[in-house]
């Protein structure tokens, strides 16, 4: 067996939310990295978690004698991984893609370490990483799959601003601000305000599947995807909400074989990547904020800042045969896409990949 390399050249390229989040995993978990080179469209001096980084323009001599590029640019034809994914992929590179533009190329496994690592033994150089509602959900149902095959999802999200990057944020912020201050809201990032509503509309409209948004159609082919079922049957609603960090979503399942309340919450209990928070019966005085073991149930702000899916309200569909309902939530950020790809990489280099 070949001598397992002890530290890799890094290149992250796109230093918005989630490039820069991805440095600070990188060096929050240790990735045996001897140097991480920063790419971006202009050339400047950036601080991350107290450390500075030139950023470079991206170019595709960049990625020579470099071992692994993140990126998380913007997506689409005029964006990095476009531009240059396969090209560093041709000079040697592993990549891991945050971004849409590959995620359902059959060349490049879609892969969430919990669920599906398998699949980075056939990687050809491109991975790609889910998108974020997808990347949570399939952790909350992975073990709930194995133990009595998943045949339908029907899925409601209840996603924060972070999603649609840091300019969004600060629309939020200030649209509470200008509410309480008796201003009328300025709004540039979504068709409406944001602050005190919400849209059921995520990314634009695909013809594909009529009447359903983008980011509802990835939960469906991504979901699909992961879980290698092609036929599994996924339906989702994908609604903007005005939380700052952490998405929700609200899960219905059913499954081939029974699977009682108990039975998910022991498998969910000791489920990799999952922290169960569901007790129904916990007394109200007992109830500390931001303390997942003093919780009846997962909320965003339980999971900003944090790795793992919190999931609870576990309980029997009482209106269908085998039928689950539970609720989930990540910060999309990190384990929505950062913490995710860095997580990949780091299975890659366990398993002797990169
Ligand atoms: N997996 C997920 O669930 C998930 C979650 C959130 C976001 N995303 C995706 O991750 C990507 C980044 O999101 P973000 O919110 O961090 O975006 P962002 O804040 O807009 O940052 C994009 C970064 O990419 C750089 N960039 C754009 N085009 C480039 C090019 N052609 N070559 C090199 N660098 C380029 C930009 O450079 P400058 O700084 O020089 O402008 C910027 O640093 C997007 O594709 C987004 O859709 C995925």
């Amino acid at each position: 067996m070949a001598q397992r390399k002890k530290d890799y050249r890094v290149i992250v390229v796109g230093v918005g939310m989630v490039g820069s989040m991805m440095v600070r995993v990188l060096r929050e978990r240790k990735f045996p990295a001897k140097e991480i080179k920063i790419l971006a469209t202009r050339e400047r001096i950036e601080e991350i978690a107290g450390r500075k980084y030139q950023v470079k323009v991206a170019d595709a001599q960049e990625f020579d004698g470099f071992d692994l590029a993140f990126f998380a640019g913007t997506e689409g034809a005029s964006g990095a991984s476009k531009l240059y994914g396969w090209e560093a992929v041709s000079r040697g590179v592993v990549v891991i893609d945050n971004g849409k533009d590959f995620r359902m190329d059959p060349r490049v496994p879609l892969v969430v370490p919990e669920v599906n690592a398998e699949a980075l033994k056939r990687h050809q150089g491109f991975i790609a990483n889910p998108n974020c509602s997808t990347t949570q959900m399939v952790v909350a149902l992975a073990p709930i799959h194995r133990a009595a095959r998943i045949k339908r999802i029907v899925v409601s999200t209840y996603q924060a601003v972070s999603g649609t990057g840091s300019k969004a944020r600060v629309e939020l912020e200030q649209q509470v601000r200008d509410w309480a201050a008796g201003k009328k809201p300025v709004w540039e990032q979504y068709v409406a305000p944001i602050a005190f509503n919400l849209m059921p509309q995520i990314a634009g409209l695909k013809h594909e599947f009529p009447g359903y948004y983008e980011e509802e159609i990835k939960m469906v082919k991504e979901t699909r995807k992961i879980l290698g079922d092609p036929r599994l049957q996924v339906s989702a609603t994908c609604v903007r909400v005005p939380v700052l960090n952490g998405h929700s979503e609200a899960i219905n399942v059913q499954t081939a074989k029974k699977l009682s309340v108990a039975q998910a919450r022991r498998l969910l209990a000791k489920a990799p990547g999952v922290v169960l928070v569901d007790q129904p019966d916990l007394d109200q005085k007992k109830l500390k904020f931001l303390d997942p073991r003093r919780s009846r149930w997962p909320y965003p702000q339980m999971a900003d800042g944090r790795d793992e899916v919190f999931v609870g309200r576990i309980r029997e569909d009482l209106s269908a045969k085998n039928a689950l309902d539970l609720f989930c939530v990540s910060d999309n950020i990190r384990k929505g896409a950062a913490t995710n790809a860095v997580q990949i990489a780091e299975e890659l280099v366990k398993r002797n990949l990169l």
